[in-house]
């Protein structure tokens, strides 16, 4: 079967076989499968760029299901199922007077996948409203609860993306939200702007849904209109000293310091200034408004897309000498 809409690059990859897992027990089963030695867990498809096809038997995460397992005044805790769409559930606990999640607003893909990369946006990461998750071993198919300590949480880092990889599927994540109280993130410079060209002075987790929505959607290409994955690199930490280079050289550069020692780099701004920003070579391109994202404008492969990621590391590596790391996972 062709996976072009189980992932959000739109790459029509196939898969020699393909499940829908609908339940934990379904995952269950799905790992007692003895004739099927390769196995590939797919969930939302929005972090990933398949290279080939998969002579795998695809398991797609299609687990759902929202309940409240803790309440008190102030606060909530809410268990997720893998398979829920993380925007729906952001909209949901929107409804619900809940906050948190707002920030992370229109991030695509499963909230099972979200604790992989702790995923973040506009000054909030899943860490910071992340209790626990249960994943299943996948050698001993018993359900293990991680706390988020144990989930060594860094930037769009985790366990599960080090020594954890391969070991676990993760089948339900706890989310702490408040009922009330709420703590507002408006730090993002993008966000206040937006606030303040609609009058808003007093915003609501509401409002600034709104405002990061609209932003998103100004920068980021909608994955139903042009295949993408996000931000298809991380935003390289330079230390102090390679900053002093780095910002003597380029003093205009945009940057964001994380630590005494650690300063980001924005990678977007690293491949415009290489001339890539809306570049394209054949149907593989970077995106318009926003050159940290490559495209899909059609039928590319994803060979021609990572080609493309190739040049554009190489390049920057020879105009600053700096590496960037993709952020996307590459299935070879
Ligand atoms: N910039 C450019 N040219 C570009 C793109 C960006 O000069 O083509 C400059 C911007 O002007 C700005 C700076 O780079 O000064 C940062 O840009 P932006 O605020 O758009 O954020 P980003 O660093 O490019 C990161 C995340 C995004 C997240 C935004 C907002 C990573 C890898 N990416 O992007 O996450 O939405 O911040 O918080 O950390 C994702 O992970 O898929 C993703 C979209």
């Amino acid at each position: 079967i062709s996976l072009k809409t189980y992932n959000t690059f739109g790459i029509n990859a196939k898969a020699a076989y393909f499940l829908e897992i609908n339940s934990v027990d379904d995952l269950k089963q799905a790992f007692q499968l003895e004739n099927h030695p390769n196995k590939f867990v797919l969930s939302g498809g929005s972090n990933l760029l398949l290279t080939n096809d998969l002579n795998a038997l695809v398991l797609h995460i299609n687990i759902k299901g929202k309940k409240i397992v803790e309440e008190n005044d102030t606060s909530v805790v809410v268990n997720i199922m893998a398979g829920e769409n993380w925007h729906n559930m952001v909209l949901w606990a929107l409804q619900n007077e809940y906050g948190g999640l707002e920030n992370m607003s229109l991030i695509p893909g499963n909230t099972g996948t979200a604790p992989i990369q702790n995923i973040g946006a506009y000054g909030v990461e899943l860490k910071d409203v992340f209790k626990s998750c249960e994943a299943m071993n996948t050698q001993t198919l018993e359900i293990e609860t991680f706390s988020k300590k144990s989930c060594q949480f860094g930037y769009r880092n985790s366990y599960f993306k080090n020594e954890g990889k391969g070991k676990y599927i993760i089948t339900s994540v706890n989310l702490k939200l408040t009922k009330k109280n709420h703590k507002l993130n408006t730090s993002y410079g993008a966000i206040e702007d937006e606030l303040k060209k609609n009058n808003i002075s007093q915003p609501t987790i509401q409002d600034i849904s709104k405002a990061v929505i609209a932003i998103r959607k100004s920068k980021l290409p909608n994955p139903a209109e042009i295949g993408n994955s996000g931000s298809f690199f991380k935003n390289p930490v330079l230390n102090a000293s390679e900053f002093k280079d780095f910002s003597k050289k380029n003093p205009e550069a945009p940057f964001y310091k994380v630590s005494e020692n650690e300063i980001k780099v924005p990678s977007g701004w690293l491949i415009e200034q290489c001339g890539f920003k809306g570049k394209r070579v054949g149907d593989a391109g970077v995106h318009k408004k926003q050159a940290l994202v490559l495209v899909n404008h059609g039928n590319a492969t994803g060979k021609e897309i990572l080609n493309l990621s190739q040049t554009i590391r190489e390049e920057v590596f020879k105009k600053f000498g700096i590496r960037i790391i993709p952020e996307v996972n590459i299935i070879k």
